[in-house]
This record gives C-alpha cells, sequence and structure tokens, in this order.
C-alpha cells in the first residue's frame, strides 16, 4: 500500500517522505489522495506533511448555552411554530411531485389534497381506523387514516397526507402519510479519523465497572483512536432516585466528578475527550443542558472537552449529534412492543421524524425556547445516544446511528425492573467512510 502512495507522486515528479506516508495511510490511504488530488500541490521535487491539506480534526456545529433568559418565550408556541415551518419545509423538499399545504391554506375542493401539520391527538377508532386531529398556527382538521396504516403516528411530530376531503370539506381521508425523513449521500471523508464512543459512565455508583473503564483508556492509547464521546451520565450524581444513597460508593457529586477527572488524565495528551451531560449529571434536568459548570470542568485535564446535551461537533470532517437520549422512554411508551433493547429501532424513527424527542410532556421537560433545538437541522452523518444502557449500531439512510454502551453493570433498580443493561462495550467510528466495530472491555 506504501508502494502504492510512493508511486502515486513519483508518478507526478515528487519523492515522498516516510512521515507524509505514515499520515496519508491516517487519512485512508491511496483512496484519500485520489479524492483529495486537486487540493493537493506536487511542484516540491520532496513532498512533506506540511504540504499534505489541512484537516478539520474538530470543530463545534451548533452548542446549546442558557445564560439567565434570553431566547426563553413565554409559552411554547414559539417552539412549536419553529417546529413546524422547518418540518414542513423539508416535507416539501422531499416532495417532488405535489406541495403539502398548511391546514389553514387549505381550499376544500374535490380533487386530491396534500396538507401538513402537528399531530396535536390521536386515537383508533373501534373498528381499527387511526384518528388524528393535525393543526397548524391558526387552524386543525380531523384527518382519517386508511385501516392498512400500520406505521406508529405519535403526538406533536409534523407529518404530511394526501388523501379526500369528506363530503363537508371537516376532514381528510388519507391515502398516505408522509415524514420528514432526516437522510445522507453516502459519501467518503477526505480523513480517516478514529472516534471511541460510550456513554452512561455512572462514577460513584457501585456498579462502576471501573476496570472495564480502565481498559477502555488503555485501547484507547494504543490503537490509534484520536477522539473519545462520553454522552453522558459521567457520574451517578446524588438524589436522582429514591434511596440512591444505598447504590453509591461515593455520595459526594464532587467527588465523583473528581474520581472521573483522574480517570480522564490517563489517556494520552493527544486523546481529545468530549462529554456531554445527562440526567444523572451536575445541570438542571430541564432540556437542552449546558455543558458542566466551570467549577467541575476545572477538575479535568486540558484535553477533556465539556459541551452541550445535545451538541452538534464536527470531527473529521463528520457531523456527530450527541444525545443523551431521555425522549428514548418517550419512544418506547409510544410504539408498542419496544423493549430497552430496541435502540436501533428508536433512533431510526427519530431520524424519520426529523426530531430528537417529539411527544411534549412525557419524561422529558423542554426549556421554552424560541426555536426548537430538537430538529435534527443539520443532519449529522453519525447519530450518538445513551441513556438506557443497551447497545446498538444501524445505519438508516446514510446515517449511522449508535446508541452507545454504559459503564455500569445491572444496578438493583434494573434486576427489579428484568433489564439486562449491556455494559462496558466500545463503539469505534472510523470518519473515512463512517465504519463501526464494537470492543467489549
Ligand atoms: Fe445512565
Amino acid at each position: 500500500m506504501n508502494e502504492d502512495i510512493e508511486k502515486f507522486f513519483l508518478d507526478r515528479g515528487c519523492l515522498i517522505e516516510e512521515k507524509a506516508i505514515e499520515e496519508i495511510e491516517r487519512r485512508g490511504g491511496i483512496n484519500y489522495i485520489k479524492k483529495n488530488e486537486k487540493k493537493i500541490d506536487f511542484t516540491s521535487p520532496i513532498f512533506a506533511v506540511s504540504n499534505l491539506p489541512t484537516v478539520n480534526e474538530f470543530s463545534i456545529i451548533k452548542e446549546f448555552h442558557l445564560d439567565g433568559y434570553p431566547g426563553i418565550s413565554e409559552s411554547f408556541v414559539d417552539l412549536f411554530k419553529s417546529r413546524y415551518n422547518f418540518l414542513h419545509s423539508k416535507l416539501n423538499e422531499r416532495s417532488k411531485n405535489h406541495f403539502f399545504t398548511p391546514v389553514s391554506k387549505l381550499k376544500r375542493d374535490n380533487g386530491q389534497v396534500f396538507a401538513s401539520g402537528i399531530v396535536s391527538d390521536y386515537s383508533e377508532s373501534k373498528k381499527g381506523y387511526g384518528i388524528l386531529e393535525m393543526e397548524d398556527e391558526m387552524n386543525s382538521i380531523k384527518v382519517i387514516l386508511p385501516k392498512t396504516y400500520k406505521d406508529v403516528i405519535i403526538r406533536d411530530e409534523v407529518i404530511g397526507v394526501s388523501g379526500q376531503f369528506s363530503k363537508d370539506g371537516t376532514a381528510i381521508f388519507a391515502e398516505s402519510v408522509y415524514r420528514p425523513e432526516a437522510s445522507r449521500e453516502p459519501s467518503l471523508s477526505g480523513s480517516s479519523v478514529k472516534v471511541m464512543v460510550i456513554s452512561d459512565i455512572h462514577v460513584g455508583s457501585k456498579n462502576f465497572i471501573e476496570d472495564s473503564f480502565l481498559n477502555m483508556i488503555d485501547y484507547v492509547n494504543t490503537q490509534g483512536i484520536s477522539f473519545v464521546i462520553m454522552n453522558g451520565d459521567l457520574v451517578d450524581g446524588i438524589g436522582v432516585y429514591p434511596d440512591q444513597e444505598s447504590d453509591l460508593a461515593i455520595n459526594d457529586i464532587n467527588l465523583q466528578y473528581k474520581k472521573l477527572a483522574t480517570l480522564t488524565s490517563k489517556f494520552n495528551n493527544n486523546v481529545r475527550v468530549i462529554v456531554i451531560p445527562g440526567n444523572h449529571d451536575i445541570v438542571y434536568p430541564t432540556e437542552p443542558q449546558n455543558p458542566l459548570p466551570k467549577e467541575i470542568n476545572a477538575l479535568f485535564p486540558s484535553n477533556v472537552m465539556s459541551l452541550s446535551n445535545p451538541v452538534w461537533v464536527e470531527i473529521g470532517e463528520r457531523i456527530f449529534l450527541l444525545y443523551h437520549g431521555t425522549s428514548i422512554f418517550d419512544f418506547l411508551e409510544a410504539i408498542p412492543g419496544t423493549t430497552m433493547n430496541d435502540t436501533d429501532k428508536i433512533m431510526i424513527e427519530m431520524l424519520r421524524r426529523g426530531h430528537l424527542a417529539p411527544e411534549y410532556g412525557k419524561n422529558l421537560s423542554f426549556i421554552p425556547l424560541k426555536s426548537d433545538y430538537y430538529l435534527i437541522d443539520p443532519v449529522p452523518d453519525v447519530l450518538i445516544t445513551g441513556h438506557v444502557h443497551s447497545h446498538s449500531i444501524t445505519t438508516h439512510k446514510g446515517i449511522l446511528a449508535i446508541n452507545a454502551s454504559t459503564f455500569q453493570e445491572q444496578t438493583n433498580y434494573q434486576r427489579m425492573m428484568n433489564f439486562n443493561p449491556k455494559p462496558g462495550i466500545g463503539t469505534v467510528v472510523d470518519t473515512y467512510d463512517l465504519s463501526s466495530f464494537s470492543v467489549k472491555f
């Protein structure tokens, strides 16, 4: 393979230094060179690492940070307005032959109707027809789904329907339902950066599996991993659920973070660690959540970056969307027959709806922001969740979706609930081709 790279450069009149070959190998080898040929200057007789195009290894794309109360609305009207407007435009971008009209602008005539709206209510008739109420800001209409429609409707999601008006014009008999459907064109990145994805460390819990965590650090340090993502529930916290004290090995939250900071200092200095909060961390539980407070950040070594939940970052020219995953329980309740081991299906349902948490007012409490931060915008290459202590990897319409594993083994509560977590598994992603694999620690 090295010879291929050497020959490629020789054919263009330059000798390549060994260090430059190593860097090219790291970025994806000969395929990287072929893909980036136009960006490379072959004029110098000896080609060094510094002649390679610079790679954007990391940047923050969209982060939440609430200082005081700016951007907060008195009600959720603005938030739902921005949700509807954005997803309505996505529905219309996707559909080539027709335009979905907002409910309040529908004209009652005899032809076929294409309408979009937010689902404000959903029920099933005794005869098995799905009946929903679909609304925009000004008006609402009843939609009767065909008996054959088996897909799940989630309250507060934005959908498009096609069908016919009832004779009195008060309802639509729908033939089809359409969704915004987040998707990415499959592509190769300009660089190969390896990212370790884990979640739910729960340091401070008696059930934290420190040996596995240390094995994971050792793997990262020795196997060319450049980034580690810790997707929330970094520590077990204090008072998160009744009688938590009996499950704690460290019953001071600051000491729990100190312990995690000591552990993260074992990563090589050049490994960059991204941490976001979850429902067990020391930030308010209302979402979106700010990054960890300054005094906690100060405990960590400088290669640890503390970001919000959710957050969009770019690593190796790929967009990663990190969301801890509180809404997973809302999806579990809404989709019959799903269990905590169905996180792959649930992440697909998020992507289909273009939204991380469509249903309002269940397990998740939101800050009434002026715009909806939970829209899947921009569409990521990789969606990462955690929260339920399961583990899954799936791909949907060009998007890699990972439910990251935990480093807490089964708790008494989980035993009581008959849930078997899948702890101690790292997922490694290569940004070059979005390939991934799991490592059990
Ligand atoms: Fe957790």
